[in-house]
């Protein structure tokens, strides 16, 4: 098989078989197709599209590419939890250890940054000492041991995703139902969770722009899913502003300590722990939406949320004692105010642009594998609905220098949009496909 006709076949629209899919990502994991042809077969893979059978076949390409965990041995149901990418959404930090507070073994690999979204690695990362890379043989000892885990892709799992997911990132490859579907279900597959709730992001800060697409995307996975015996439900939630107020890899990951103290922001905590609620109800730890709600709200309140990401973050070689002692985390230079230039009701608050701008002042990359800034990103003082007074700080920038922070700051004031007129706010949650 060549490279070359594998792109010529896709930018004429033609159907890839599963051997092509099979050799295709064989070879990327091997390291033998040079990026420009990859990028070049991600950009006709984004135009072209594929048929439902070629994105379940790539899924299977991509998670045969390593192992797939068994862990029937940690018990009858794993669950775990996954997003379509979106800004602020730091809920898989909260999720993960809510769920596992309540009994129920978490295990997650996850990814980093893509695009203008944030990534729970590049977040994890920014708590000194934090690995992410472990091999199989870790990964379930994590589970068994503190009863969750959340790592990267390894030489061991799913790493064809791994290596498409660095080049989409940087080619513009990233707003594809086939290529979200199949990375993320590939990581599904292979870490080996049987209960798996995905948080499907609709709005202008995630990929899926209409609800029509969210909802064609949350089928799609859905359907893979079942092809391989998991059980999947997705949740479709607003992503049109940043989710909580905090967007930058260490700022998100001080948001989500304090929301598991108990003082999240209520639309990130509403997204928590309704993801939660599925999980407990798919894994029968709640006979009850109801019941998965009080459980998860009392794994919050009596500190076992809080105690079992100390334990996670301990059992992943990061520094535990960041959880009581937030300022141990790397912390911006400069803290610059983006203040109202007049007063009014926030109507927008665009999250695209916001992500965008967290890109461009080093929370996020531009170029394969350049290196982030943990400390950096934006706090948001406001959400859509609020009344804002005149000269009243809308969002504070975490910047490493002034220059950076004052050639960011029109970025972030362009993005909000105030009206005259009060605005009611948005609901999160829009709904379940079960
Ligand atoms: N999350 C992933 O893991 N992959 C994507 O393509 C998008 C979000």
């Amino acid at each position: 098989m060549n490279m070359l006709h594998l792109v010529q076949a896709k930018r004429d629209g033609r159907e890839h078989s599963v051997d092509e899919l099979n050799w295709l990502m064989g070879e990327v994991v091997k390291g033998t197709i040079p990026d420009y042809q990859l990028s070049a077969w991600l950009m006709a893979v984004y135009f072209r599209g594929m048929t439902p059978t070629e994105t379940a076949g790539l899924t299977r390409a991509m998670v045969n590419t390593g192992r797939r965990l068994d862990l029937s041995s940690l018990g009858p149901h794993v669950a775990d939890k996954h997003s379509t990418g979106g800004v602020g959404d730091k809920t898989s930090l909260l999720v993960a250890p809510m769920v596992a507070a309540c009994g129920v073994p978490v295990a997650k690999m996850s990814g980093r940054g893509l695009g203008f979204s944030g990534g729970t690695l590049d977040k994890l990362e920014s708590i000194p000492g934090f690995r992410v890379e472990l091999s199989a043989h870790e990964f379930v000892a994590a589970v068994r041991t503190v009863g969750l885990v959340i790592a990267s892709q390894s030489p061991d799992l799913a790493p064809a995703d791994g290596k498409l997911y660095a080049l989409r990132d940087v080619t513009a490859t990233v707003e594809s139902l086939p290529l979200i579907a199949s990375s993320i279900m590939s990581k599904k597959i292979a870490a080996g969770a049987n209960a798996v709730v995905l948080d499907v992001k609709v709005g202008r800060g995630a990929f899926m722009k209409s609800l029509d697409e969210a909802r064609a995307l949350a089928a799609a996975m859905r359907d893979i899913g079942r092809e391989v015996g998991r059980n999947v439900r997705a949740v479709i939630s607003d992503m049109e502003q940043p989710l909580g107020n905090a967007v930058g890899n260490a700022l998100e990951v001080r948001e989500a300590i304090e929301s598991l103290r108990g003082s999240g922001p209520p639309d990130l905590m509403e997204v928590a722990l309704e993801l939660g609620t599925n999980l407990l109800e798919m894994t029968g730890r709640a006979g009850s939406t109801d019941e998965g709600r009080a459980l998860l709200v009392q794994a919050i309140n009596s500190g076992q949320a809080l105690e079992r990401f100390r334990a996670f973050v301990a059992n992943q070689g990061g520094d535990p004692v960041i959880v009581d002692h937030l300022e141990r985390l790397p912390k911006a230079p400069v803290q610059y105010e983006v203040t109202a230039p007049s007063a009014g009701y926030v109507r927008v608050i665009d999250a695209e642009a916001i992500g965008r701008a967290s890109v461009e002042i080093g929370a996020g990359r531009k170029v394969k594998g350049e290196k982030i800034d943990p400390s950096v990103g934006f706090v948001l003082h406001s959400k859509v609905g609020d009344a804002v007074r005149e000269g009243d700080s809308l969002a504070t920038i975490h910047a490493a220098g002034k220059e950076d922070a004052e050639r960011i700051a029109p970025a972030l004031l362009g993005a909000f949009d105030l009206t005259r007129d009060p605005v009611a706010a948005p609901r999160v949650i829009i709904e379940t496909v079960k």
